[in-house]
């Protein structure tokens, strides 16, 4: 030992730093329907699309867990054309996706209040699950019928049918009960379409997120905005509430 001491890198510095989970609200469809003159069912359609290709593309930029806001518990809100329309639209990704998706390593799990969709639907997030769940490459999980209060309420139903003891309810154990408890906390948390908001996606996952906002329309998000996301990300410092400090090493 020489007892030189020798400075490693900064904590939170990582310039090539590529997040383990990356949580997106796919938000702007409608919007970039009406640009084209067209109903909101197009962007929908064409969301669905987006959301195939960014997949892949996070997954091969290392990515292990992305999670996906693809409908809301408050937008049963929307007219009922559009929520009946968005149903039959997730049997026909179903459909057309499943095979593809599963070829390629995706494990995919539903996130959200299943009770409330139809047998039809259930049976289709089951098949997707069942037929997926030895992948690998990359877990998708879609947030459907998903808000972050609900789940931390249907979290906290599950605690107390345990009829847990009020001291051993602790954040471990919440987060144990949560829809997500199989994904590490969102290390980046991307929303499109230009709002700043995070409607009830979630709440609790994303206490120290870095948060990402882009003016991009959700079909229109490809490698341009994943790498710029990506980018932004690795130049941010994570600190969790600590300080940014030099990490002193003892030399060799
Ligand atoms: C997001 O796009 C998709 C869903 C909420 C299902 P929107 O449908 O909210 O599109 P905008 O925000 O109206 O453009
Ligand atoms: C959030 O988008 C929900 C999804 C993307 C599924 P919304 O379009 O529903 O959010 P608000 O209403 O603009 O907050
Ligand atoms: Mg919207």
């Amino acid at each position: 030992m020489s007892g030189k001491p020798k400075l490693v890198p900064l904590q939170g510095a990582a310039p090539d730093a590529v997040p383990r989970h990356v949580a997106v609200v796919m938000d702007g469809n409608g919007r970039w329907a009406r640009q084209r003159f067209m109903p909101r069912f197009f962007g929908h359609k064409a969301g669905v699309d987006a959301l195939v290709r960014a997949v892949n593309l996070f997954a091969e930029r290392g990515v292990a867990y992305l999670t996906v806001f693809a409908f809301s518990s408050e937008n049963w809100k929307r007219p009922s054309e559009e929520v009946s329309g968005l149903m039959s639209l997730v049997l026909v990704a179903v459909s057309k996706y499943l095979g593809k998706l599963a070829g390629d390593g995706v494990r995919i799990r539903i996130v959200g209040d299943r009770s409330a969709v139809s047998d039809k639907l259930r049976l289709a997030w089951e098949q997707a699950e069942a037929l997926t769940r030895h992948n690998t490459r990359i877990t998708l999980a879609v947030a459907f019928n998903y808000g972050g209060r609900w789940d931390v309420v249907q979290a906290c139903r599950q605690a107390l049918a345990e009829g847990v003891a009020p001291g051993d309810f602790d954040e471990a154990y919440l987060s144990s009960h949560m829809a997500l408890s199989f994904a590490p906390d969102p290390d980046l948390f991307i929303r499109t379409g230009g709002e700043m908001r995070m409607s009830n996606f979630m709440l609790w996952q994303a206490a120290y997120s870095e948060l990402f906002f882009t003016e991009c329309l959700w079909p229109d998000f490809g490698t341009r905005e994943i790498d710029a996301a990506l980018a932004a990300y690795a130049q941010r410092d994570r600190r969790f509430g600590g300080i940014r400090q030099p990490v002193v090493a003892e030399g060799d």
